[in-house]
């Protein structure tokens, strides 16, 4: 029937998601890139929000997934966290600045290096590994606790946001920019893994 075969075969999994994010990401630096001044305040806010919120997404389902599947994933995530980190330091620095002065297309170039960077090397040296790791009902099962995770991600009121930082968030609204989050999070990335974990036991789990 025809439910039952699209129960069975999800059109889409956690990886073709965030690939998906990523390529939206490498879209929108280009809008904000090629706004005229007047507007590249208002794109830049819509790409610091998606930003927030796909790597919320990463940090509370993807990486405790990863650390815990791949061989060496200790040592995997906690360079994509690093690369996390640095983004989102840069990411709040344009947060204050001027969106037409020159400075601010300057460092702007800078996080879209480092960002596309940080997409290719998940790609490449975790998202490929899920995909063999993970079973396919896994998978898109994890979409999702990436939908809630960047629910989470979105709303700067959310008790997630005001309990880590207690502060409002910044001139994008976003509060999951805050740089240093990835690190704060390894108490909760154990817990959402234990979730993910249970929500996606099947035969084939690791
Ligand atoms: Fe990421
Ligand atoms: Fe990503």
């Amino acid at each position: 029937m025809v439910r039952q075969t699209h129960d069975e075969a999800p059109s889409q999994d956690v990886v073709d998601l965030l690939v998906e994010q990523h390529a939206m990401i490498r879209e929108l630096f280009a809008r904000v890139t090629g706004a005229d001044a007047r507007n590249r305040r208002a794109t830049f806010e819509e790409l610091a929000r998606l930003l927030a919120i796909h790597e919320t997404a990463e940090e509370e389902v993807v990486h405790p997934l990863a650390r815990r599947l791949l061989p060496g994933g200790d040592g995997v995530v906690r360079d994509r966290l690093d690369e996390e980190e640095k983004a989102k330091e840069m990411l709040a620095r344009l947060d204050e600045m001027d969106a037409e002065s020159p400075e601010f297309l300057s460092l702007l170039d800078e996080l879209r290096m480092a960002v596309l960077t940080h997409a290719q090397y998940e790609e490449r040296y975790e998202f490929l590994y899920l995909r063999q790791q993970g079973s396919p009902d896994q998978l898109a099962r994890l979409v999702g606790a990436v939908r809630a995770a960047e629910g989470r991600g979105a709303d700067p009121a959310s008790p997630r946001d005001g309990e880590r930082h207690g502060k409002p968030a910044g001139r994008s609204g976003v509060g999951a920019v805050r740089p240093h989050e990835g690190r704060g999070q390894e108490g909760s990335d154990e817990r959402d893994v234990t979730h993910a974990r249970v929500r996606c036991s099947s035969p084939h789990a690791g």
